[in-house]
This record gives C-alpha cells, structure tokens and sequence, in this order.
C-alpha cells in the first residue's frame, strides 16, 4: 500500500514537472541586440546594435525575458515614464516607474548577464545611463510594446497564487522517494514516468483482478 502511495506521490510530482516544463516553452527570452549584445564603445560614441530596430523587429508578451548581454561598463534602466526616459537620467526620477537591474560592481568592464521579466503590459523603456547619459543619448535606448499574450506564468504573478505545492507532497517530504525524482537528471525523467506509470497501472489491475474473482 505504502509503495502504491509512494508511485503515485511520484506520478504526479513528475506531471507537475512536465506541466511546469511545457508552459515555461510558451514563452520567450529576447536577447537585446541578438549576438551583439548591450555594448558601447566610449572611444567611438558607438553602440553595438541598433536597439530601436532589433526592437520593432520582436513581438513582446508578459512573462517573456529581456536578456541582455553586457559588461559593467553599461547599466540596465527599466522605466514606464516616457520623461525619464527622455531625460537619459534616473536623478529626476520616481521609485514607482524606474528600476536599475543589476549594478552593484565598481569594477569596470566584468561580463555580466541581467534578465529582465515582462510583467506589466503596455510601453516600456529601456537605457544606460552609464557616462553621465551619454550612452543613452547616442542610442543606448529603446522602446517596447508589451502585448498580453498567455498572461503572466505563475512564477510571475503577484502575489503567488496559493496551493501550488500539495500539501501531502511536502509533509512525505522527510522520507518518502519524490524528493530523488525531483533531482534526478532530466533526461532519464520521462523513461521513468512511464516505468512508474505502468508499474503503478500493473498493481492497480492486479488489485482489481483480486476484487473480481473476489466477487465472483
Ligand atoms: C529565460 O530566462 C529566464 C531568466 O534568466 C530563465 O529562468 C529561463 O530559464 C529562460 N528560458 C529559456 C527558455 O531559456
Ligand atoms: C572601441 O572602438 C575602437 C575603434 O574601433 C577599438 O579600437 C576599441 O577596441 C573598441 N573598444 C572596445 C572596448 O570594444
Ligand atoms: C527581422 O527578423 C527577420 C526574421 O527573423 C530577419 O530576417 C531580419 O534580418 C530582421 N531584421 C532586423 C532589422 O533585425
Ligand atoms: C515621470 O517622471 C518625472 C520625473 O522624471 C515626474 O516629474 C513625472 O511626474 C512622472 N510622470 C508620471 C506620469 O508619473
Ligand atoms: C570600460 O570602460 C572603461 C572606462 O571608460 C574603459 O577603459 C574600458 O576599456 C571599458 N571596457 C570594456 C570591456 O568596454
Ligand atoms: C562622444 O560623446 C561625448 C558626449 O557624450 C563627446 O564629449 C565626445 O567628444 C564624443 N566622442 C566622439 C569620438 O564622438
């Protein structure tokens, strides 16, 4: 009985897994400048991409990623407030509508990856404001249109929406097997879902068999 349960806690982490895999698929990490990256060349006042121009050429839905490749030597300036963007600067501006991703390094020139979530829909604006703006004035910037696509993924929404994980998960958590499913290395995940799917479709005709001739 016990390892009936167990199969089946198995059976249906692993589907959750899958479910989770499938929707996260849906959506969609745009890289800012594609292979060119968010760069700028102070020697030559020079961006690397045409922001403005990779951008038209993206459709942008909530829950989607920016990904933007860079150094330190760039920042990453997400506001919704077309004066601030203007302005080059986030001196003027308010806590509520612009937001800094990353940061937090004085050294100059580190390679880093900052990832930025869609999750408000409409216009939005991205720039650097690295060089007293003078980045974003010579075309470290760029405009989006986020569109409503699927909606946010639960990952996403404010606040998390409750009864994710089911309770009878978490309190078998201490010595119960999902927790060797959950780490095991993807590839052989879907192998063993339908080892276990069958195993557990084998007891259940066998426990069934029993009842009939039970009966009979
Ligand atoms: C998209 O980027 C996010 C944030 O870095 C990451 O968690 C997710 O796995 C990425 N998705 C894909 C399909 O690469
Ligand atoms: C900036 O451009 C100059 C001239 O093309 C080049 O020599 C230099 O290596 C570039 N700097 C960076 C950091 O790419
Ligand atoms: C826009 O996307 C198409 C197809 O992905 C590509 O062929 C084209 O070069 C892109 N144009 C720009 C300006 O990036
Ligand atoms: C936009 O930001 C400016 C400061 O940069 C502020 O004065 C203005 O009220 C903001 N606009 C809105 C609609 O919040
Ligand atoms: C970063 O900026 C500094 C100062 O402008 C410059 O000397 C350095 O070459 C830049 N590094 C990269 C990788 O762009
Ligand atoms: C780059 O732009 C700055 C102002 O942002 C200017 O002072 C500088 O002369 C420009 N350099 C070149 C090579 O155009």
């Amino acid at each position: 009985m016990a390892a009936i349960k167990a199969t089946a806690v198995r059976v249906i982490v692993v589907a959750l897994l899958i479910t989770a895999a499938a929707a996260a698929d849906a959506y969609t990490n745009h890289t800012v400048g594609g292979d060119a990256g968010w760069f700028f060349n102070s020697t030559t006042n020079k961006t690397s991409a045409d922001y403005n121009a990779w951008a038209a050429n993206q459709t942008f839905s909530l829950g989607d990623y920016l990904i933007f490749n860079t150094n330190t030597n760039q920042t990453v300036i997400q506001t919704y407030n077309k004066t601030t963007y203007d302005s080059c600067t986030m001196d003027d501006s308010l806590d509520t509508d612009t937001f800094q991703y990353g940061g937090g390094s004085n050294q100059f020139g580190s390679a880093t990856v900052i990832s930025v979530p869609l999750v408000i829909e409409g216009t939005q604006y991205y720039f650097s404001d690295a060089d007293d703006g003078g980045q974003c004035q010579h075309g470290m910037a760029f405009e989006i249109k986020v569109s409503h696509g699927l909606g946010l993924p639960p990952s996403l929404n404010q606040p998390p929406p409750p009864a994710y994980v089911p309770p009878p998960a978490a309190a078998d958590e201490g010595q119960s097997p999902p927790i060797t499913v959950v780490t095991s290395p993807p590839s052989g995940g879907g192998m063993r879902t339908s080892a276990n799917f069958f195993g557990l479709v084998l007891v259940l005709l066998v426990v069934l068999s029993f009842l009939a001739l039970g009966t009979v």
